[in-house]
């Protein structure tokens, strides 16, 4: 596992229920570069790694900065953030990775946020500014005091094309994005981060705005449905690699399964989001329940992410 040691050099609560971190570098060294829509992982100890967009400012490699909400139903990740991080602690991160990334060459970008779901968004916001390219933005947060980063929103080169939308009821959402999407330029982009629900409306509304698949771009915060949740039915895996075929019971996920025999399977948020598992297949037909692939990639079926999505036919033939 490639970790980099860190310390917290600045713990500042940015908005309500809202802590940003600047970490630096144990030895003093430079981090290595990153582009806006990376995230690092956090290892928090006891087992528990967390996914944070870097928001800070573009591309700096003296510290990383992330903003974590506190979660009211914490599984442990937020919670300690929030509650045990203060300046001088020190914590393992992982090197950025980005499934995020903004096209280069968009006539125009369209970025909405949700909540916490600010943090990718602002870093692509700031180089969009930078380069002096066409874009929008729009924040969509439950109050004033839950928006971050809301001066620098308001005001400066980002002021003129940001819109802070706060404590918006349902229908407002949509009719605030149905504005917004409704006339598309040639070649626009949207790039979307919120909670589940939220990302589920907006893609909803590029939808029946006209917006293509392969114009809309998404990260999703929260997992999907966790196992154990819904209806879920046993299944045998075959391992094209070593020929084996172990079952995967509805009470367990594929990477438990794999784990319990040996076999090693690169995990990092292990709900479906970040990516890191997807595995081909050879044979058969996935379930999915990740927040990582495309609706194509899903549809076509020939890759899976294995922490968390199952199968619909009796036998799955995975490339591991
Ligand atoms: Fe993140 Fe599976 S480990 S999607």
């Amino acid at each position: 596992m490639n970790t980099i040691p860190v310390r917290v050099a600045v713990a500042d609560t940015i908005a309500q229920d809202i802590r940003l971190l600047k970490l630096e570098a144990n030895d003093g060294s430079s981090l290595p570069g990153w582009k806006p829509g990376s995230h690092i992982d956090l290892h928090l100890g006891q087992g528990i790694t967390r996914q944070y967009s870097l928001c800070g400012p573009q591309g700096d490699t003296s510290a990383y900065q992330v903003a974590v909400k506190l979660e009211p139903q914490s599984r442990g990740g937020s919670k300690y953030v929030h509650e045990s991080l203060k300046v001088g602690s020190e914590l393992l991160i992982s090197p950025p990775r980005n499934h995020f990334e903004m096209k280069a060459d968009a006539g125009h970008t369209l970025l909405v946020a949700g909540g916490i779901g600010i943090t990718p968004i602002i870093s692509m916001a700031r180089e969009l500014a930078e380069k002096r390219q066409q874009f929008e933005l729009l924040y969509f947060t439950r109050s004033e005091h839950h928006a971050a980063f809301r001066e620098e929103l308001e005001g400066g080169p980002l002021g003129e094309s940001c819109k802070l939308l706060c404590g918006l009821e349902r229908d407002d959402v949509e009719e605030a994005l149905e504005g917004a999407l409704d006339d598309r330029y040639d070649g626009s982009q949207l790039y979307l981060c919120g909670p589940k629900p939220f990302m589920d409306t907006v893609r909803a509304v590029a939808v029946r705005c006209g917006w293509p698949d392969e114009a809309v771009h998404f990260e999703y915060f929260a997992g999907a449905e966790p196992v154990g949740q819904g209806e879920q039915t046993s299944f045998d895996l075959k391992l094209a690699r070593s020929g084996k075929t172990v079952t995967i019971p509805a009470n367990k996920t594929i990477v438990d399964v794999l784990r319990e025999e040996g076999v090693e399977v690169e995990t990092s948020c292990e709900q479906g989001v970040c990516g890191t598992c997807v595995a081909r297949v050879l044979d058969g037909t996935p379930e999915h329940h990740d927040c990582f692939l495309t609706s194509q990639e899903q549809a076509r079926g020939d890759c899976m992410a294995v922490c968390i999505s199952r199968s619909k036919s009796r036998l799955l033939v995975l490339d591991l």
